[in-house]
């Protein structure tokens, strides 16, 4: 054997365990998508989900939450009784924030009713999207879609 023709075999068997393992890694990242597509999966199945503590939310005002790594706002109008909007402006899509009885939009200056989501003023042209949820055990869940 000369060394040219070693030194190919040599490539050969480097770039060949090279290649197994971008394979190999591949196949890792592969596998992590799918978990993460089946927990999506799931949630969008209906399972209830956790966005706050109700004692977290004052009565009368709102918090901001994620669900689904999304930003959403929760309410608590009254004592006791919850409801929670998508916190996407429904003008430029800014991130609304909570503002005492109401939600404010820091890009254009869009209000918000906190308890309906309802536009009180500035250029947003329709109501927050609203989220289906409910109180169980002092815990804020999504109800079932
Ligand atoms: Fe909210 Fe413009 S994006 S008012």
């Amino acid at each position: 054997m000369t060394p040219a023709t070693d030194l190919s075999r040599r490539a050969v068997i480097l770039i060949g365990s090279a290649g197994t393992a971008a394979v190999l890694a591949g196949c890792s990242t592969e596998s992590s998508a799918g978990v993460e597509a089946g927990g999506q999966t799931a949630a969008s199945a209906g399972a209830p989900q956790e966005v706050a503590k109700l004692a977290d939310i004052p009565v009368g005002g709102s918090i901001s939450a994620t669900l689904e790594g999304k930003p959403i706002l929760v309410s608590q109008p009254t004592e006791g009784s919850v409801i929670a909007f998508s916190a996407i402006c429904t003008h430029q899509g800014c991130v609304v924030k909570p503002g005492g009885s109401e939600f404010d939009c820091p890009c254009h200056q869009s209000r918000f009713n906190g308890a309906t989501g309802e536009v009180l003023d500035g250029p947003a042209p329709s109501p927050l999207e609203k989220i289906a949820v409910h109180v169980t055990g002092g815990v804020v869940l999504t109800s079932r879609r």
